[in-house]
């Protein structure tokens, strides 16, 4: 249910990504393709370039908003930036994050702010972070008609008790719960996972195992789909790159170019150009000076 965007024609043939589409897509092998977005300007071209999911991820909170790490993120934060989200994309699946302290505190808070996310910002579905600990929270918000997308590994909210972002899952033992808390994920009904820094082998195992599909970002290449943050793949977050992520674009130092030579132009009075500017005709001109010596006198 995504709010409906003038930009996007009305004969337009494609449908509307639902999770039963992300369902179909992994039983007949077709990768799903997921992005994030925090603006309208972005969700119109992640939208126009037929991404699955539009994931208006906590990563906002780095990417955007300049935090260290996801943790200072609000609702009111994630349903402004949705909101947006939602006027720019019309076909994608939309699902927003769950803030931190959204939906630990208890299961009746965690069904209200989920719900915040459809009601008052057109999302279709929302996401959190976090394994057996938050399967009361995902059977209420399911039983709510609110479709949940899970999120195992290396879960940013948790940055603290990980000790940094650490790569997670790399021995047997936390190969096994990561595993064991996938199938209680699906069991519990989420309709898709996000799989982030675990190894590829324990990445694909899930996969296959899994019926619901699995979104890798850093899992390697046998997980259902991808997911990146759409700000690393533009080169446009500089700060931190992790090792996973392929930058498709540099556009940080394009915009420092752009922005430099604006400057520039501005120093040395060569923007605007005549181009630019706005003319009054010399009769209308000359009338209004004419009017102002008049006032004067
Ligand atoms: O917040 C986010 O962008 C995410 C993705 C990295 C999956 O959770």
């Amino acid at each position: 249910m995504s709010t409906s965007n003038p930009n996007n024609s009305p004969g337009d043939s494609r449908k509307k990504i639902t999770t039963l589409s992300l369902r179909r897509k992994k039983e007949n092998g077709q990768p799903i393709s997921m992005l994030t977005a925090y603006d309208y300007p972005t969700a119109l071209a992640l939208d126009q370039a037929e991404i699955d999911v539009i994931l208006v991820g906590d990563s906002l909170g780095m990417v955007v908003l300049g935090y260290a790490n996801t943790l200072p993120v609000t609702m009111e934060d994630m349903l402004h930036h949705c909101k947006a989200v939602a006027r720019g994309a019309r076909f994608a699946l939309l699902v927003g994050d769950m803030p931190f302290m959204s939906y630990q505190a208890s299961v009746a808070e965690a069904v209200r702010n989920a719900g915040r996310f459809l009601q008052e910002a057109g999302m279709d579905a929302v996401k959190l972070e976090g394994g057996r600990e938050r399967l009361e929270a995902i059977r209420a918000i399911t039983s709510a008609g609110i479709p949940v997308m899970g999120h195992l590994g290396l879960t940013p909210q948790s940055v603290h008790q990980f000790g940094g972002f650490k790569p997670q899952g790399r021995d047997a033992a936390a190969a096994r719960r990561i595993y064991e808390d996938a199938l209680l994920l699906q069991e519990a009904g989420c309709f898709s996972l996000v799989l982030e820094s675990v190894p590829a082998q324990l990445a694909e195992y899930i996969s296959r195992k899994l019926e619901i599909p699995t979104i890798g970002i850093g899992a390697g290449p046998g997980c259902d789909g991808q997911v990146l943050v759409t700000h690393d793949l533009l080169g446009l977050f500089e700060r931190f790159t992790p090792k996973f992520v392929k930058k498709y674009a540099a556009l940080y130092g394009e915009i420092l170019a752009a922005v430099e030579d604006y400057r520039q132009e501005v120093e040395k009075r060569t923007f605007p150009a005549p181009e630019h500017t706005i003319e009054m005709s010399v009769a209308v001109w000359e009338e209004f000076l004419h009017e102002q010596n008049q006032s004067k006198g």
